[in-house]
């Protein structure tokens, strides 16, 4: 028998695979039903303080290395979040999934404002994204690129909010580890690496012209899995936090290789956009049988990478 729990912050997840932020959990339904088909545990799509509608159409494109996106973050506001996410909890709680509230704010100290008000719904985690790279234009290098920025931002939070912190980090940054070192320091409780890299760009060399109507996009998918599992190897050396490693994972093997490399739990995101929920119990099956063939009969290989 295969035992695929893990602990993430001293919750027990059923299985290491999470839905990350903003591919399928914009509403209690859809987060509900990615937990019925077997996620470990769910995110919800970041929101901010003020409702936002987000960048025109078209905003994803499925390339051959996975996605290219610039939602830019559309949200209904944190005030009704909380509703969606309180609906939420109600479902998921008799499934045994945790859930995990996404936020993201325009300055750090908008990050404490914006955690206080989803805390309100009560949520296992709340997960701070710093780290999104298609709002440059509006707001700037994202927080997650600097040691300061993202520790000012994680303190701000830390201080209205006592329940679990995770920090969602970006693989753009000169230096991951020593911004995870420093959002540690602010009080971070878990890291999840990586959210999307880039921007890039995809031209139509038909039309002549970037897609998508923001121009450039966070890349996503099959091309971000390397580099996903080199930043957690990197983070899981340096800092002594759970890590949901996140990027291009699409097998049960890639999803290996993310435990492999130091993470606690796996972050599923671009997989969905092909197969749905679906996708979890393929995840599932195959991380069983793999391990099954390799002779592991828990989750213990963890960080297995680091120690040859
Ligand atoms: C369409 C789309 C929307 C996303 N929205 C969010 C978001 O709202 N908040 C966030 O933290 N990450 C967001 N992400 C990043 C993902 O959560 C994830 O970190 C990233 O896509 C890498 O994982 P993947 O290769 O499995 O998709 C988004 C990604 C995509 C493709």
């Amino acid at each position: 028998m295969i035992d695929l729990s893990v602990e993430l912050c001293g919750v027990t997840l059923r299985n290491p695979f999470v839905l990350a932020s903003g591919i399928w959990g914009s509403c209690a339904g859809t987060l509900a039903r990615a937990a019925r088909d077997g996620a470990g545990a769910v995110t919800a799509k970041s929101c901010s303080l003020e409702p936002r509608a987000g960048h025109p159409n078209p905003t994803v494109l499925a390339w051959r290395g996975g996605l290219i996106n610039a939602i830019g973050l559309s949200n209904p506001g944190a005030v009704a979040q909380v509703a969606i996410l309180r609906e939420a909890r109600k479902r998921l709680v008799p499934l045994g999934a945790p859930l995990i509230a996404s936020v993201f704010a325009e300055s750090p100290a908008d990050f404490g404002r914006v955690a206080e008000v989803v805390a309100q719904a009560e949520p296992d985690f709340i997960e701070l994204n710093i780290s999104c790279p298609n709002v440059e234009s509006e707001f700037g290098r994202p927080f997650a690129l600097e040691p300061r920025a993202a520790a000012q931002a994680t303190a701000a939070a830390r201080r209205v909010y006592s329940g679990r912190l995770l920090v969602k980090l970006s693989p753009n940054a000169p230096d991951i580890v020593q911004v995870a070192r420093a959002v540690v320091d602010a009080g971070a409780d878990g890291l999840t690496a990586v959210n999307t890299l880039g921007p890039g760009m995809i031209i139509d060399v038909h039309a002549g012209c970037p897609v998508l109507a923001n121009v450039v996009g966070g890349i996503s998918g099959p091309a971000l899995l390397p580099i996903a599992v080199r930043c957690v190897y990197d983070l899981a050396r340096a800092v002594n936090v759970p890590i949901i490693g996140t990027g291009g994972v699409g097998s049960g093997a890639d999803a290996m290789q993310m435990i492999m490399a130091g993470a606690t739990a796996v972050g599923v995101g671009s997989a969905l956009y092909a197969e749905g929920s679906a996708v979890f119990r393929r995840l599932i099956d195959e991380l069983a049988s793999l391990m099954s063939a390799e002779g592991y009969a828990d989750l213990s290989f963890r960080g297995c990478a680091h120690h040859v």
